[in-house]
């Protein structure tokens, strides 16, 4: 009877910290939503702001373009101040800039005024993109890690999926010549309220546990960890906590490329490139030009690209449910393959001219489920998770720098290249870098499901 009462209350406790760390995490993943909205909305505002400032083509480049060097130089220190001040401090100043850049990109007069404000909210964006998930891998217990950093990764296409509505939604409400003009103020300003959102419920997140016991805060760590996995675990997740702190090994800037840790960054850094070099943010970002360019009218280019978002959108809860169950690497592996082959297919369509019907929507549409389900959520994922306690803050910064760098030339490159190398050869090349990622995942990535952070960390040192 005894025995029955403590299960009784042990899976009482465990119904309710699942729900507290849930909660955080979902908080906490809001970031995510922050850097899908606010890398997707400028596709819709762009042509607005191409009448309003009379844009040419370097100046529309720039004006897609700024965020994401924002988010370069965000990830970059992203590492160094967390360490410093603490995860939590830095998302709250990160939710500032976003609502700086929001209001700041919807009222300038100059198209400099509205780079400048693109550039702050890109600061937030490069923080949020590395510290949410970073978070939520060091307050989830081992078990559900996965799925509650890949949250972010669902908060972010819901970002980004949400913003096709409230774009067309704004754009087709105007009737006086006023609104028109003014729509695309409008599609930056809503980001106001997400950002608004995420700054006020910051405020009720605890601290990362692993950082205050860094900081030697154990017993307020304790009672944080206490809520999540209930006395016995809280205890031993303490103690191997600290004795991954207590190996000293000079300053932590040199022992992230020490020998074992440095295989951790090359798998990071790595695969935050491949992330990107497969190609998702082409068709993230152009896919209303490749379909006009098949031959698409506006409305029916509008619904493809709609489709696209919903297909990320539902294969990304795919991934939650499997990624603790199959595993990163099985999804890596499944996804790469499959991107390898759609890539491959709709290269062929292109170079052998089936460009009608939809072949090639399809082949598209299954690529961006296949990424979904692998590469997207799960690299966001391995980044929080691979790196030891001691250097997470700064290794997984420079594994996210990697990544936003990667994208910057990819959606830098990509028209240019359509132009001189032809699509089929460009799908081709992102088609050899899907095959790369399979390889690397097979032959490299270690699998982390299951293990805690520690456990993690003791492997790199075999
Ligand atoms: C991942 C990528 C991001 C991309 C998104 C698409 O979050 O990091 O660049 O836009 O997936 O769903």
């Amino acid at each position: 009877m005894s025995s029955l009462n403590t299960n009784l209350s042990a899976n009482a406790h465990n119904g309710k910290s699942m729900k507290f760390v849930t909660l955080v995490s979902m908080i906490a993943a809001l970031g995510g939503l922050l850097f899908g909205f606010d890398t997707a909305v400028v596709s819709g505002a762009i042509g607005f702001m191409q009448d309003r400032f009379d844009l040419n083509e370097v100046e529309v480049g720039w004006a897609v373009s700024s965020l994401i060097i924002g988010c370069i130089v965000g990830a970059a220190f992203s590492g160094v101040l967390s360490d410093r001040f603490g995860r939590k401090k830095v998302l709250i100043a990160a939710a500032v800039l976003f609502i700086i850049g929001s209001i700041g990109s919807a009222i300038p007069d100059t198209f400099s005024m509205y780079i400048i404000a693109r550039i702050i909210g890109g600061l937030g964006i490069g923080i949020t993109s590395t510290l949410c998930p970073l978070y939520n891998a060091e307050i989830a217990p081992a078990k559900y890690r996965g799925r509650l950093v890949a949250l972010n990764q669902f908060a972010t296409v819901t970002g980004i999926f949400l913003v096709y509505f409230v774009n067309s939604g704004i754009a087709g409400y105007g009737d006086d010549a006023w609104d028109i003009a003014n729509a695309w103020r409008w599609m930056f300003g809503v980001g106001v309220v997400p950002g608004v959102l995420f700054f006020i419920l910051l405020f009720f997140v605890p601290e990362s546990p692993r950082w205050l016991i860094k900081q030697g805060k154990s017993e307020q760590a304790l009672n944080i960890l206490l809520r999540i996995h209930g006395e016995a675990d809280a205890k031993q997740e303490v103690l191997d906590i600290k004795a991954s702190f207590a190996i000293e090994k000079g300053s932590s800037l040199k022992e992230i490329f020490r020998p074992g840790i440095r295989l951790a960054l090359i798998v990071g850094v790595v695969l935050a490139i491949l992330q990107q070099v497969t190609g998702i943010n082409a068709v993230m970002y152009y896919a209303p030009e490749i379909f006009k360019s098949m031959g698409s009218g506006t409305d029916s280019s509008l619904v493809q690209t709609i489709l696209i978002g919903l297909v990320n959108f539902l294969f990304t809860i795919l991934a939650i449910w499997l990624i603790d169950k199959v595993g990163r690497k099985v999804l890596l592996l499944v996804g790469s393959s499959v991107m390898t082959i759609c890539l491959a297919v709709i290269g062929i369509a292109f170079h052998t001219g089936h460009t009608t019907g939809s072949l090639i929507l399809v082949f598209i549409l299954i690529y961006v489920a296949a990424f979904a389900v692998s590469l997207g959520p799960v690299v966001w994922v391995i980044l929080s998770e691979i790196f030891p306690n001691r250097v997470r803050g700064r290794a997984t910064a420079i594994a996210s720098m990697a990544l936003w760098i990667a994208d910057y030339v990819v959606s830098q490159s990509f028209p240019p290249m359509l132009e001189s190398a032809g699509p089929a050869v460009t799908f081709w090349i992102f088609g050899a870098m899907s095959l790369i990622t399979f390889l690397f995942t097979m032959r490299v990535v270690p699998e982390t499901k299951g293990k805690s952070l520690e456990e993690i960390e003791a492997s790199w040192n075999k």
